[in-house]
């Protein structure tokens, strides 16, 4: 099978990278036109790895059935030495025990009450805003994200001690790992180079202030009902039992890593791409004034 799929059409690479630099070049363009062009799978090949592109839904939800053999990427794989077994980097059984014990995170009315601290946040720094001035969108985006994330994640504002120490860890953290990324990760983060150095002062630092949170909420018995707390009651349900510091520690970093620069990516394209398409942008406001006034 593995054969078959590897002899069906794809793009052309070049001997050594593969189809590296295209997908460097123009990520979106690149697997958007392989779609178009090959169909449902497509194989291509990035380094020396074979890699396959699937974009049909119904392949996509049988690879992601298939809890042993779907594996991450060596992407993923990178960031471990950062999330450790979080979800986004487990994997089989270990991710389905941890997503058990995360879910009631993304219960319904929890979503419900994050959006009350989203529109809060948003509308305090919209206050700070003045009409007619330039301003560096993505910058106020990975700030407001970060702001909501930790306050979300700690019952904390970023500008108090230990948010700023874990904001700060987790900014020299994914400079790294952009840098990683562009080296297609073929560089090992233990080599004594001052990047990987100071990447592993950044983990220590965060994980010191991570565990210290947690080590407070333990004897104090406080729960001010964040997210944190809310991981920290959480119990399998077959066994009882909760999860370890360690566990707690990877998860938490894994929420505000993946919560936080998505996020404000996704709004810096959106007010990049509304800014462009004028008609697009009245649209929406019409369905903001109509549905949520
Ligand atoms: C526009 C914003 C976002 C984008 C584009 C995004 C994208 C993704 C993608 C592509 C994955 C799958 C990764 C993989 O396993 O291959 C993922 C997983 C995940 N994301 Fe997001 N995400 C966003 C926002 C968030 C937010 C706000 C949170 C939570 C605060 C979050 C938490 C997670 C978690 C926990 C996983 C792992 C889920 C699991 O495997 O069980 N993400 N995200």
């Amino acid at each position: 099978m593995v054969q078959d799929i590897f002899e069906l059409p794809g793009p052309e690479g070049k001997a050594l990278v593969g189809n590296l630099l295209d997908l460097s070049q123009d990520p979106l363009g690149f697997l958007t036109h392989c779609a178009r062009e090959y169909g449902d799978i497509v194989p291509m090949r990035l380094g020396l790895t074979p890699t396959c592109l699937v974009t049909h839904p119904d392949l996509i939800e049988e690879i992601l059935k298939d809890r042993d053999s779907f594996i991450k990427s060596r992407g993923f794989q990178a960031l471990r030495t950062l999330l450790g077994e979080g979800l986004l980097t487990s994997e089989g059984e270990s991710w389905f025990r941890q997503r058990r014990l995360v879910q009631p995170v993304f219960h319904q009315k929890l979503i419900a009450s994050y959006a009350t601290v989203m529109v809060e946040y948003t509308e305090r720094m919209l206050t700070t805003w003045q009409d007619g001035e330039t301003r560096n969108i993505h910058a106020d985006m990975m700030r407001l994200t970060l702001n909501i994330v930790m306050k979300c994640l700690f019952n904390q504002n970023i500008d108090e001690g230990n948010a700023q120490a874990i904001a700060h860890a987790l900014d020299v953290a994914m400079n790294w790992f952009e840098s990683k990324r562009q080296q297609n990760f073929l560089i090992w983060e233990w080599f004594p180079r001052p990047e990987n150095i100071r990447y592993r002062n950044a983990i220590s630092q965060m994980d010191t202030t991570i565990y210290s949170i947690i080590e407070q909420r333990r004897t104090s018995g406080e729960d001010p009902g964040d997210l944190l707390s809310m991981l920290m009651q959480a119990r399998d349900e077959d066994d009882g039992t909760g999860m370890s510091d360690r566990q707690l520690r990877d998860e938490v970093a894994t929420l505000m890593l993946a919560g936080h620069e998505t996020t404000a990516n996704a709004l810096t394209w959106t007010w990049m791409l509304l800014a462009q398409h004028p008609q697009v942008l009245a649209k929406l406001q019409t369905e903001l004034q109509e549905v949520l006034d």
